[in-house]
Order: structure tokens, then sequence, then C-alpha cells
């Protein structure tokens, strides 16, 4: 049921995005964009249309939201994998952006990919241009200098530091980094249709913490095969991460208690958020 969902909307969005690349102008610079949005789980687009079903918002009013939220998140993967940031050469089973054209191209496709999911976001199909405001205000504040962007620093000027940082120091590095836009995803939904997001957010932050725990422990038990991206390389580039400072046994504990909470979260809505709460057990459970 959740993989069938997952596949539909996984499906839904990448058309769409494919769409919204066509409108652009032919060439590398669109090319590369193209590249980086094609394949992964998606998951982020699932969270922003299931949101949106909870809340009686349809598909078509959602999609903008979902590719936008995607098209974002793959700016972040390509600038991540540059040399100058985490210097990777695989990602989703392919070289990354910078290895197959250079790295100006990966950081002008990043940038483009960035203001395209701002323009997704005026579009009239979405809801009113209050509607469309506000969401524009809350996915800027996720993924911006004080949640995505702040997350990454602080995950690039940890590494190697002569302190390493702590749980709580990780803790609030996770949320900035990989939290603020799943949050931002999950709440999406309530946001269009004006209802509170209180239990979704609870939810997000919970699923969102226990998503990057399951990251940092797929670098250290994954295989490249599976996971489309090289192995151990956080602890090679003495990256900080729940596995090391909890180790291995205590971080998987605490995925399984945070996917729990993320579960629970979810009560207000009953039967009705079942594709929710498989997803966050998809979460920890996941080999790529
Ligand atoms: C990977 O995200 C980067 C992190 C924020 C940890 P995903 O695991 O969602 O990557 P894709 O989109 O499925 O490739
Ligand atoms: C990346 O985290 C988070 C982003 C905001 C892109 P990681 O550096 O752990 O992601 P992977 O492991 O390269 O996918
Ligand atoms: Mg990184
Ligand atoms: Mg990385
Ligand atoms: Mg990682």
């Amino acid at each position: 049921m959740l993989q069938q969902r997952m596949d539909e909307v996984r499906a839904q969005v990448e058309a769409a995005l494919d769409t919204a690349m066509s409108a652009l102008p032919r060439g590398e610079l669109t090319d590369a964009m193209r590249y980086v949005c094609l394949g992964g789980k998606k998951l982020r687009a699932f969270l922003v249309m299931e949101s949106a079903r909870l809340h009686g918002v349809s598909d078509q009013a959602a999609l903008p939201v979902a590719c936008a939220v995607e098209a974002l998140h793959a700016y972040s993967l390509a600038h991540d994998d540059l040399p100058a940031m985490d210097n990777d050469d695989l990602r989703r089973g392919l070289p990354t952006c910078h290895v197959q054209w250079s790295e100006a191209t990966a950081i002008l496709a990043g940038d483009a990919l960035q203001t395209l999911a701002f323009e997704m976001l005026t579009d009239p199909a979405i809801g009113s241009a209050e509607t469309r405001v506000k969401l524009i205000a809350a996915f800027a504040h996720a993924v911006g200098p004080a949640g995505m962007v702040y997350g990454q620093m602080m995950d690039i000027a940890a590494e190697g530091a002569e302190i390493p940082l702590d749980v709580a120091g990780i803790t609030r590095m996770q949320v900035a980094k990989t939290g603020a836009l799943i949050a931002f995803a999950a709440v999406s939904g309530a946001m269009i249709a004006g209802a509170p997001s209180e239990a979704l957010r609870v939810y997000a932050a919970k699923l969102g913490l226990a998503f990057q725990i399951h990251d940092d422990i797929l670098d250290v038990t994954g295989d490249e095969d599976t996971t489309g991206k090289r192995v151990g390389k956080d602890a090679r580039a003495g990256k900080a991460t729940f596995v090391s400072v909890l180790g291995l046994d205590a971080a998987r504990a605490r995925e399984k208690e945070l996917v729990e909470k993320a579960i629970a979260a979810l009560q207000p809505y009953g039967d009705e958020a079942g594709n929710l709460k498989e997803l966050a057990r998809f979460v920890i459970d996941r080999e790529s």
C-alpha cells in the first residue's frame, strides 16, 4: 500500500518536474537540473501529497508544492556533494553532478533549482495569494540561514573539530539540516487548507530526526549498490553524527523511539493517517 502510493507520487512529481524543465532554455544547465532531479525516494514530495490528502486538498493544488520541495532538495544534494562540501562522486547510483559536468555547472544547477522552487510556490493552482505568501515564507525559513543552510554550515564546521559536538549539538544540527525541510513538507497540506498543523509538526520533528539518524547509520552499515552513495564517508571526513557519539546500537534504539513517538503524534487523524504511519516505519527500515 505504502509502496504503491510512493511510486505513484514519485511518477507524478518526476513528470511535473520534467514538464517544468521543458519550459526552460535547452542546454547544459537544464540538462544538469534534470539529472539531479531524477531518482531518489521523493519522500518529501510524498509528505506534501499525504499532508494535503489528509486535509482535503487536491493533488492538483499540492503538486507544485511537492515539486518545489524536491527541486530544493535536489539543489541541496548537488551542493552537498561538491568538493568544498562532502566531496562525493556517487549519488542516486550515478556520478554526482560536478563529476558528470563540472563544479561550475553543479553550483549553477543548484542555484537555478533553488530559484525555480520558489517560483513554483507562486503557482495559482496552490490557492489564494495569501496562502502562497505564507507557504513561501515558511519554505524560506525552513531552507535558509535558520534552516537547511544553517544546518549544513554546522555540519561542515563540526568536521574534525577539536571539541566534538555532543548529542544536544548534533540534534540541533540535524533539526536544521534535514528536519526543517521535512517539517515544511509535512505541514504544507495543513497550511494550504488553513487547518491546524500541530500534530503534523510533532510527527515531522520526530520523523526528521529518525530520518537523519538512519542516514548516518546507513553510512556505516549500508553498501554502495543499495544506497547509491559512497559509504563510510562520514567517519573518513570526521563528521559528527549520532553514530559517532552514541554508537550504532544506541543510534538504532533512538531512531525506533522517535518513530514510535512520530506515529503516536498522528492519533488525532486516526486511520486516515495510515500512509504517514507506514512511512515512519519505512524511514528506519529502509536500506537506501
Ligand atoms: C539524503 O536524502 C540527504 C539527507 C538529507 C540525509 P534522501 O535519502 O531523501 O535522498 P533521496 O532524495 O532519496 O536521494
Ligand atoms: C545532507 O546530509 C543534508 C542536506 C541538506 C543535503 P548528508 O551529507 O549526510 O547527505 P548524504 O549522506 O550525502 O546524502
Ligand atoms: Mg553533508
Ligand atoms: Mg553528503
Ligand atoms: Mg549522510
